[in-house]
């Protein structure tokens, strides 16, 4: 393990640990001397505090059965004060990981056929969660502008409207441009929602992860109407990089809304967070998780600066989308390559980068062409490394 000093500079090597990014190059990208850089997990460690709160777990020979204590609760009821929502321990609800609770949200809220509404480009699994619980999915797709994602309102409600939409899964911060959704442009939605009876799902996963002059706001913090017709869901999984420990929650104020979320938890029997994900969660939302975060953020920031003047340096023609919130950047290669399959073929076979295929963001709009998405929760060193890799590429 790194000193703390390194923890950001020097590429520690996730050899023996089965981590998916690596394991599972040669069948995503068919061969695998690839630098992987797609799934969104980091390859940085999980800071010492919540390491030692596991260790200290462990000391104790017993892993049975065990109920979540109310520390966990006010946990999270401290952390998302942080962003001006005020939850109360009987909205929180534990879902499997962040994935699991909006599957499940989709199975709560709709019935077979129905229409759920995304925005791609967006997370691959909102787009494979209504079709993998038989519903149709609709498509209000964003529309870019200098660079940047903004909604179209008018074909946003012209969706739901058309294709009597019941349910919307929204992405906020978003997933794959990292963009944060302004307080208009959240009101706007939720009020063409509401004005529709269409239940609004709130993947804040991201949330923690917003730089400097850019403000998350959790959708259901703008009102009371809007609160009643959310669920939220979160999780410590992406800040802390805790993605393999399996932890997320739903936050529904709506009793209604509610019973019939954990009908379906029920359903599936899931209930309490594993023992593991509890005491990470309770270690990571403290004040020692805020000053890591911070840390990370500079961290993360510098590598975006380095990811931005290389590409205007070497590769000008390419697009770097700054993200506003996440380790995640959106590339545009869409003026050096006509054809996806030949940035693909130049990036794995030439660049030796896996990064995430934009394609698989852009369902059937196809507006994930031509883009490619890169993890940069990396070390200095492994950031160098790819960039090297690009530049011999060249
Ligand atoms: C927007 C979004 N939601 C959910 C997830 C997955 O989270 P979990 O591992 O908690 O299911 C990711 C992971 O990349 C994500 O970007």
């Amino acid at each position: 393990m790194p000193d703390s000093s390194s923890v950001f500079s020097q590429a520690l090597s996730r050899q023996g640990t089965n981590a998916e990014k690596y394991e599972l190059r040669k069948t995503l990208f068919g061969r695998d001397d690839v630098l992987p850089m797609w799934v969104a997990d980091m390859d940085l460690p999980t800071p010492d505090f919540i390491l030692d709160a596991l260790k200290q777990r462990l000391e104790h020979p017993i892993l049975g059965y065990t109920v979540t204590p109310d520390s966990v609760y006010q946990a999270i009821i401290d952390w998302q004060a942080q962003h001006g929502y005020k939850v109360e321990k009987s909205q929180i609800v534990f879902t499997h990981n962040v994935a699991n609770g909006f599957f499940m949200a989709v199975s709560a809220f709709t019935h077979p056929s129905d229409a759920v509404l995304v925005q791609p480009p967006v997370y691959p699994p909102f787009l494979s969660a209504p079709p993998l619980n038989v519903r149709k999915v609709v498509e209000a797709p964003l529309v870019l502008i200098n660079n940047r994602y903004q909604i179209d309102f008018a074909a946003f409600e012209r969706a739901i409207v058309d294709h009597s939409v019941k349910l919307f899964l929204l992405c906020n911060p978003q997933n794959p441009s990292g963009r944060v959704w302004q307080r208009d442009e959240l009101q706007r939605l939720a009020e063409i929602c509401l004005r529709h009876e269409v239940i609004m799902v709130s993947d804040e996963i991201h949330s923690d992860l917003v730089y400097s002059g850019h403000r998350h706001t959790p959708l259901a913090s703008l009102s009371t109407a809007i609160a009643q017709a959310t669920v939220t869901l979160s999780s410590p999984g992406k800040t802390f990089n805790l993605g393999g420990l399996q932890i997320g929650y739903a936050l529904i104020a709506n009793p209604e809304l509610k019973a019939a979320y954990l009908k379906v938890c029920n359903a599936v029997s899931i209930h309490e967070l594993n023992l593991f994900a509890m005491h990470a969660l309770r270690a990571a939302y403290s004040e020692q998780g805020k000053a890591w975060r911070d840390r990370l953020l500079k961290h993360f920031s510098n590598n975006i600066d380095r990811l931005q003047t290389f590409f205007y340096e070497h590769l000008p023609d390419v697009k770097v989308m700054r993200p506003e919130a996440s380790y995640l950047v959106w590339l545009d290669f869409r003026q050096r390559f006509s054809d996806h399959a030949r940035l693909k073929e130049w990036l794995i076979d030439h660049a030796k980068l896996g990064l995430s295929d934009g394609q698989t963001f852009g369902g059937e709009s196809q507006v994930g062409d031509g883009f490619m998405r890169i993890n940069l929760a990396v070390s200095e060193d492994s950031l160098e490394t790819a960039l090297q890799q690009i530049k011999q590429a060249l």
